[in-house]
């Protein structure tokens, strides 16, 4: 699994790229990850990116000539470019898993107004948005898509098994999970967890997960 990401601002990878499950499994050769300096594909002596909305109104918007320069130098046959945008269709645990089907993802951050609307005419093939909310670019999207992906790659978590469980793989939120102490502040564990009895835990998480799916997100049953 390869992706690369085009922004305008590097530095914001360094750190989270570097730190826990992402920078180990980098580490390990398991994912790459390219950051691209979108400056450096910019037009003209001061390698300009972006320029005023034609139409008027406020803000500076993202030229679609330094984005489409970007993704060239990187791409391939088997790319699969995103473009991050409230405008997109909203990340879920489906559209990770379509995501990681992909040996390499290209990631367009966005900054200012937006980006000129040809790059999602006419470059990408996918819109996402990470949330009904507006960020100041597409760098914590990148991020978040960066992580959300990585762990469906093989080998990237430790634990195969507990992917299976987790909340949305399923269709269900996950059971409640704890350890020790067996009492914290009076707060006791359920006596089903210390029964060393396999079965009874199961049985109890799976009705866990129903419950609390039920009651925090029933439009996962529907
Ligand atoms: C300030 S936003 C532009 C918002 C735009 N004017 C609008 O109202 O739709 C700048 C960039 O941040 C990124 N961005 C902001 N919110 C996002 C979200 N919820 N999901 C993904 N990317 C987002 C996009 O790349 C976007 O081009």
């Amino acid at each position: 699994m390869r992706i690369d990401v085009i922004t305008l601002f590097p530095q914001m990878f360094e750190s989270p790229l570097r730190a826990s499950l992402l920078g180990r499994a980098i580490q390990r050769g398991l994912i790459e990850v390219g950051v691209h300096d979108l400056r450096r594909y910019g037009v003209g002596p001061h390698l300009t990116v972006d320029d005023v909305p034609y139409g008027g109104g406020a803000g500076m918007v993202l030229m679609a000539e330094p984005i489409f320069a970007a993704v060239r130098a990187v791409r391939s046959e088997s790319s699969h470019v995103v473009l991050l945008s409230p405008r997109g269709a909203r990340l879920d645990h489906a559209e990770v898993v379509r995501l990681a089907h992909h040996g390499h993802i290209i990631l367009i951050c966005g900054r200012y107004e937006g980006v000129d609307e040809r790059v999602a005419l006419h470059l990408a093939d996918r819109e996402l948005s990470i949330g009904d909310f507006v960020l100041a670019g597409g760098e914590l999207g990148a991020l978040v898509v960066i992580e959300a992906v990585s762990r469906l790659v093989p080998g990237v978590m430790g634990n195969v098994a507990s992917l299976d469980t987790e909340s949305h793989s399923s269709g269900l939120l996950e059971h409640p999970h704890y350890t020790r102490p067996a009492t914290f502040e009076g707060h006791s564990v359920p006596d089903v967890l210390l029964s060393g009895n396999h079965q009874a835990v199961d049985s109890w998480r799976r009705e866990q997960a129903a419950k609390t799916t039920r009651e925090r997100r029933p439009d996962l049953l529907e």
